[in-house]
């Protein structure tokens, strides 16, 4: 009853986005940051120099780390009128919640960096203050959530070695340095930095296209990022792990419930829009895990549950057949759990690692002189004009 429609496709925005940031070939697995291999900055870099790769195009020389690494530490603390946001929070808040109302309350303690005369360092100064903060307030959050006192950061540590200790230190138990764990954590956060024009990206980029401030768009990507099809895998994976070991699912069923069109159940942690091939990031965090857990001289069960899951799914013709392979999200959680964190602090962790490919994303978007507020049309399917019924006629 439509009729026909005749559409113009040239006014149809085909959402394809061009950007100098961040190279992904789907079918070869190739993940590059600004031309440097996912492999090379996971093995080699460390995060805040990542970071500064993606959001200025170049890895920085000495004199930048130093600057950034001061600008990192001079600016780790909240206002603390916005503890009482972690203090009033309902009891089991999900803290992407938290995540998404602080950051974009903490925009509200901050001076619009538009209004300053020098706007290159503004942004230098705010880009590393939430680069900074994003790891307090995910902190307090679970400091909250178990009721105990906030954990400040110190000057001293190191960016990951502060996350840690701010997470599991208290006056009564020490938290003692692991390098094994901060490099893990490093390397963690270097894989989830960035992924081209991801759902979540993507958003950052559609609510900065409007001139909304930075806040205001991470935060919207952190609520993009919260959805169990994006960042929020890495929780249903080990929530599907979990239950498999504890409710004696066996493999088998999982595979036919994953495949059942019947059944809302995907297999989080395989499938990827981009990737018809295995994720590079899965590959280093599963070296990384046997790494970890060989060093540490631990083994988390859930680990020979995966490793089944892995090798069923990769030779299940259903799987081959649609090119599922594991995704970033696969190994993640387990490497977290190793650490200590709780799982439903797995997308938080994404959010740390992905926000300065959030940031470089907005920036680049402004820094482009021909740069529109996006607008996507539609292809319409609704009604042809129609007349009006009165009321007594319906
Ligand atoms: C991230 O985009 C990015 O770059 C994202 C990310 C980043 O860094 O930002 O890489 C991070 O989000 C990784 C993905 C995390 N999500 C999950 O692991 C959730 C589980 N995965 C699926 O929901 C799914 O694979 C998606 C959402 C990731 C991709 O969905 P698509 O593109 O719709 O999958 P598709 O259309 O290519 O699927 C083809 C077929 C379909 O079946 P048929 O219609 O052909 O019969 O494969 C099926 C799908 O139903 N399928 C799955 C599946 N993934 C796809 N079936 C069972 N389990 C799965 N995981």
């Amino acid at each position: 009853d439509t009729g026909l429609v005749t559409l113009d496709y040239g006014y149809l925005n085909t959402g394809s986005t061009k950007s100098a940031i961040t190279y992904v070939n789907g079918e070869k697995g190739i993940l590059r940051y600004r031309g440097y291999s996912i492999e090379d900055l996971a093995e080699k870099a460390t995060f805040p120099e990542t970071a500064w790769l993606l959001i200025y195009g170049e890895l920085p020389n000495q004199e930048q780390l130093s600057h950034f690494r001061t600008l990192l530490t001079e600016n780790a603390l909240l206002h603390e009128n916005l503890l009482h946001f972690f203090r009033e929070m309902p009891p089991g808040a999900h803290p992407m919640g938290i995540l998404s109302s602080v950051v974009n309350a903490v925009g509200l303690f901050t001076p619009r960096f538009y209004d300053d005369e020098n706007i290159a360092s503004a942004f230098e100064l705010t880009t590393a203050g939430l680069i900074s903060k994003i790891r307090t307030i995910a902190a307090f959050a679970y400091k909250a959530s178990i009721g105990e006192p906030f954990v400040y950061p110190e000057a001293e540590r190191s960016y990951c070695s502060n996350f840690l200790n701010m997470m599991f230190s208290s006056k009564t138990r020490p938290y003692h340095p692991d390098p094994i764990m901060e490099k893990a954590l490093n390397t963690l956060l270097i894989v989830h930095a960035d992924h081209e024009q991801n759902c979540s990206t993507s958003t950052v980029r559609m609510v900065g296209s409007s001139q909304a401030n930075l806040y205001a768009s991470i935060c919207a990507g952190i609520c993009a990022l919260w959805g169990p099809l994006h960042g929020g895998a890495n929780q249903a994976v080990l929530e599907t792990l979990l239950r498999i070991q504890q409710s004696g699912m066996t493999i088998e069923q999982v595979m036919a419930k994953a495949k059942d069109k019947n059944d809302p159940f995907r297999l989080s942690g395989f499938g990827h829009r981009v990737y018809k091939s295995y994720d590079p990031r899965a590959k280093v965090l599963k070296k990384l895990m046997y790494q970890v857990f060989e060093r540490e001289h631990v083994h988390d069960p859930l680990l020979d549950v995966a490793i089944k899951l892995e090798e069923a799914a990769l030779k299940d013709d259903y799987f081959v057949e649609r090119k599922l392979y594991p995704n970033v999200d696969f190994y993640s959680g387990i490497l977290y759990r190793a650490m200590g964190i709780p799982t439903n602090m797995l997308t938080v962790m994404f959010a740390i690692g992905r926000l300065p490919g959030w940031i470089a994303h907005w920036k680049e978007m402004h820094d482009d002189p021909q740069s529109k507020i996006n607008r996507p049309r539609q292809i319409y399917t609704g009604k042809t004009e129609r007349a009006w019924i009165d009321r007594d006629k319906r």
